[in-house]
């Protein structure tokens, strides 16, 4: 721990229990009521255990056991700790999507941390939204903060075999579909494919957010690789208690750690892991709450000049998380693009980047690999931009098959989702290899909240002749674990009026992945009279979060917060001493 910088009247939370008044008097007999005395709380930091445990989120199943850890370790340091639920944006079960929600979390963060009396706090998340929802809150609530990732949950297991979360639930349905596994086989793929607590175990968007997070400094160095069951797990998350202590009296703000620099090396970061492509709208959206611009453009450059270097699925061939973590993780990733980030970044440890990694040690040369022998040279996204998305448009292409990275095609134009399964199921579709299969209505207002349904699935028909890429184009995300040839994200999106809203089945669509152009060949005064004959339509939501939701998104090239929350470290103005 460095110096103190803080007295104990200097807390915040002094101004709920120090000041002999009335409404103080309040406070502590209400503390007492829990059953606590003067010697608990009296001129401790109370640090706030953020915690996103839900019976639905079965990524965050370890989190009632892995707060108790994390209250041994603020005890032992001398803080006085309180566990206070916080909204759980699960994967799996939330519908429409985990990104309508996003916002919701970040919201009840920071007014969680506002309105308590709370000097710092340890935020509890993992499964994807949690990690930016968490984190866009306490920054804009500007307290110290600690991150605690989930972990990856164990490998899946299948018959001898190897499974990946969500990557290998795609590829056996498509191998379903196609009649090629039986009822049972499948439903062995339904039981070993989830076997432990903790986030998937793919480099998919929870690892992705949880490295960045982690290469940001905002968590203890390499925490996010350790397996959600492994008992370093519950030894970090005692660490985490006792470092959010010192925090607070060093009055180590996240506005000190989040830093153009610190940005720059999360970006870095992660495209070397092949970072899923929602880690773009993520770190957007937290890069601007903590007042530094990000724009897809940066991106797209860090991506052209970083090679793709942890070969885990599904850019890497061959790998999960746990090999990962036992391959050395994360500080071994960057310990082998150190000379590309900047070291002296502050982290929450106190300490420089480059300090977190003296020491670090790659273990399995396959797994991360050394930058003479990357998985993939270039990154692991790539911008494109073009007539059909102006503002920007993304894809993977370390997880697309290069014959597509040149091609022109024929457009198939799905409106709805629902629209589009039933024609993929229909074996006589006419469709060609060539096809570019293309869904919109799917962003962030038009999905609603900008659901994952990018990786459009493959058509029977073309499955049953033994194709399983194809070019897809869509303005939706799609799920970190997914792959293939899909071009997402496009912005502005259709349900706004973007030009994706202006094509038709048939017209030629081109992509040069080299030259990032993505275009339909439609020459410009036809668009324009699709443009003035084009109508919106109606607005989705009439009441609630929806609506509110609607008037306030931004774009996907924006990072899709809400307008009004997009602001530098400002505070709220003046907050009332009452
Ligand atoms: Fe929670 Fe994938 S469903 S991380
Ligand atoms: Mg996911």
């Amino acid at each position: 721990m460095t110096d103190p910088v803080k007295t104990p009247s200097q807390l915040r939370s002094a101004r709920w229990f120090a000041p002999d008044d009335l409404r103080s008097f309040g406070h502590r007999s209400r503390l007492m009521q829990l059953g606590y005395g003067e010697e608990d709380f009296r001129d401790k930091p109370v640090i706030g255990i953020l915690n996103t445990w839900s019976e639905l989120n079965s990524c965050h199943a370890h989190f009632r056991e892995r707060a108790q850890d994390v209250r041994r370790g603020v005890l032992q340091a001398g803080g006085f700790p309180v566990e206070l639920p916080a909204l759980s944006v699960d994967e799996s079960f939330t519908k429409p999507t985990s990104m309508l929600y996003r916002n919701m979390l970040a919201m009840e963060t920071e007014e969680m941390i506002r309105s308590h009396p709370l000097d710092g706090v340890v935020l509890m998340g993992g499964c994807d939204k949690t990690t930016p929802g968490l984190v866009m809150g306490a920054i804009s609530a500007g307290v110290p903060m600690i991150y605690l990732p989930a972990g990856p949950m164990l490998r899946g297991h299948f018959a001898g075999r190897t499974l990946g979360s969500g990557s290998d639930a795609w590829k056996y349905w498509d191998e379903r579909r196609a009649g090629n596994i039986t009822d049972d086989e499948w439903l062995g793929v339904q039981g070993g494919i989830a076997r432990s607590a903790g986030t998937c175990m793919t480099m998919g968007t929870a690892s992705t957010m949880t490295a960045i997070t982690d290469a940001m400094g905002l968590t203890l160095p390499g925490a996010s690789s350790i397996p959600a069951v492994d008992s370093g797990h519950q030894r970090m998350g005692a660490e985490c208690g006792r470092r959010i202590v010192g925090m607070v009296w060093e009055d180590l703000t996240p506005d000190r750690i989040i830093t153009p620099a610190s940005v720059r090396n999360a970006a870095i970061v992660a495209m070397a892991t092949g970072c899923s492509t929602n880690a773009v709208v993520h770190l957007i959206a937290m890069a601007r709450r903590a007042g530094v611009a990000l724009s897809l453009d940066d991106l797209d450059a860090l991506g052209r000049d970083t090679p793709l270097i942890a070969n885990v699925r599904p850019s890497g061939k061959d790998y999960l998380m746990e090999d990962f973590f036992q391959a050395g993780g994360l500080r071994a990733l960057m310990k082998q693009i150190e000379d590309r980030l900047d070291g002296s970044a502050l982290t929450v440890t106190g300490r420089s980047l480059a300090q977190n990694l003296q020491g670090a040690e790659v273990f399995d040369d396959d797994v991360i690999r050394p930058l003479s022998n990357p998985v993939y040279r270039e990154g692991s996204l790539a911008v494109l931009r073009g007539n059909l998305c102006p503002d920007g448009a993304i894809i993977k292409p370390a997880a697309c098959d290069p014959k597509y990275h040149l091609h022109e095609g024929p457009a198939l134009v799905f409106d709805s989702y629902p629209d589009m399964k039933k024609a993929v199921d229909d074996e006589d579709l006419q469709i060609t290899p060539d096809t570019v299969m293309v869904l919109r209505n799917a962003g962030p207002q038009g999905g609603p909240g900008f659901p994952e349904w990018g990786m459009l699935p493959i058509p029977k028909a073309l499955i049953r002749q033994g194709h399983r890429d194809m070019l897809r184009i869509s303005d939706a995300r799609m799920s970190g674990t997914s792959y293939g040839a899909c071009v997402l994200h496009v912005a502005p999106e259709s349900f706004v009026g973007g030009p994706l809203a202006l094509l038709r089945t048939g017209d030629i669509i081109r992509m040069d992945l080299n030259a990032r152009r993505l275009d339909m060949l439609v020459p410009d005064d036809e668009l324009a009279a699709r443009k003035a004959a084009w109508t919106p339509p109606q607005p989705r939501f009439e009441r609630g979060w929806g609506w509110m939701f609607e008037r306030h998104v931004t774009q996907a090239d924006q990072g899709c917060d809400f307008d009004f929350l997009q602001t530098d470290f400002g505070r709220v103005a003046g907050e009332p001493d009452i």
